[in-house]
């Protein structure tokens, strides 16, 4: 009897010791802090850009410039701090999408991760004929076959170049997500359902481009045992996030952290954010007072979303989170996954992902014996 090995994930020329990549977690939930103890730990730390300039003096005058300078500083912080591998997560539905991309590819990140939205166009300013000769890996993320079928179809067309692999988020997710409402807990959607489905649509793609594309699984993954099952579905590797909320070096105040670990499993609801997306959070005073007809009043200084009816929605959501991100969760709330209510301690990164490779690796042993 031997313990198998969890597997490296190879994402290109990118290999990581740990087949784990830490989800971006937006407004300030995951920034350099994070992102680097994760690397340190052979993952991949991910810096979520939603909102990364809400600190910056001028956010609300020079909104576009913040956000550069923030990210820039945090891609910057996290480089000093770790020589692993680091990623962004841009949201495509951010107005200031391709400025943010071309941030990242000038500061040499390893890869980013475009969700919210289809990434099937790419900033001008990036050599859209050499794709592939960029050191910045592309990973979209997706929650349906269909539309990894389309990113991948109008890549082809567009670039003769393919997305260098995919995250499929399935519906137990924190934060916005890709499902109608009633499709949530629907069994036909399940991340066990959709991940197959999406290795089939790369599967023809891989051989046409003779190019290895990982799809990495997420959402509702909390053991290193979910870690097992869904890589014998097909996942190269996984994407985790309210796990990563619940360790010291997660950016969040400890006040945010706190919601997790007093949160029970009715406390996880799903909301209907501004946006025009359902989200999964932690029901508090401020969301039962929203779903009660209390508008907050708020100026918008600049339409951060591109999909934010910001003149007829009830709150701003960036506003909402950083709070929660800061501590004042009167005034605000907190994304999480649909296992938030599992977390009821804080370790460290390096505690959180060695249980998880020998959960994974004890898994192996059981499922082979
Ligand atoms: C607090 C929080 C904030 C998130 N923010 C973002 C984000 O800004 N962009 C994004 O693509 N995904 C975001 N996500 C999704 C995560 O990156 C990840 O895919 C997801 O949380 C995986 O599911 P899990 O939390 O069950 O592990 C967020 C999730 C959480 C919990």
């Amino acid at each position: 009897m031997s313990f198998k090995k969890i597997p490296t994930l190879r994402i290109g020329d990118l290999e990581a010791n740990i087949p784990i990549i830490q989800g971006g977690m937006g407004v300030g939930i995951s920034l350099s802090s994070l992102t680097s103890a994760v690397a340190n730990e052979g993952g991949i730390g991910v810096i979520a850009t939603a909102g990364i300039g809400q600190f910056e003096p001028d956010w609300y005058t020079n909104y576009n410039e913040a956000n550069k300078r923030a990210l820039r500083r945090e891609i910057r912080k996290a480089r000093a701090n770790t020589t692993g591998i680091i990623g962004v997560n841009i949201m495509v539905a951010l107005s200031d999408f391709d400025d943010l991309i071309q941030c990242a590819v000038d500061e040499g990140v390893n890869v980013l991760f475009l969700g919210a939205g289809l990434p099937i166009g790419l900033p001008k300013t990036l050599p859209l004929d050499r794709l592939g000769e960029l050191a910045t890996k592309f990973v979209p993320i997706v929650s349906s076959a269909r539309a990894a079928k389309i990113i991948f179809r109008g890549w082809e067309k567009r670039y003769n170049h393919l997305p260098d692999g995919v995250v499929v988020e399935g519906p137990l997710a924190g934060g916005h997500l890709g499902f109608k409402k009633e499709q949530i807990n629907d069994p036909d959607y399940a991340l066990e359902k959709i991940l197959p489905d999406v290795v089939s649509v790369i599967e023809p793609y891989q051989e046409k481009f003779s190019k290895s594309i990982p799809v990495i699984a997420a959402g509702g993954i909390y053991t290193g045992a979910d870690i097992h099952k869904f890589m014998q579905l097909g996942a190269q590797g996984v994407q985790m996030g309210t796990r990563f909320v619940g360790t010291y070096e997660c950016d969040a105040s400890m006040e945010y952290k706190e919601a997790y670990l007093k949160c029970k499993k009715e406390d996880i609801v799903i909301i209907d954010s501004p946006v025009g997306l359902p989200g999964r959070a932690i029901q508090n005073k401020f969301l039962k007072d929203v779903s009660s007809g209390v508008k907050m009043l708020f100026k918008c200084p600049w339409k951060c979303l591109r999909t934010c009816d910001f003149k007829n929605v009830p709150y701003c959501i960036g506003r909402a989170l950083t709070n929660a991100k800061k501590g004042d969760l009167e005034n605000g709330f907190a994304f999480a996954g649909a296992n938030a209510y599992r977390v009821d301690k804080i370790v460290s990164v390096k505690e959180l992902i060695g249980t998880l490779v020998e959960e994974y690796e004890k898994e192996s042993l059981y499922i082979r014996a």
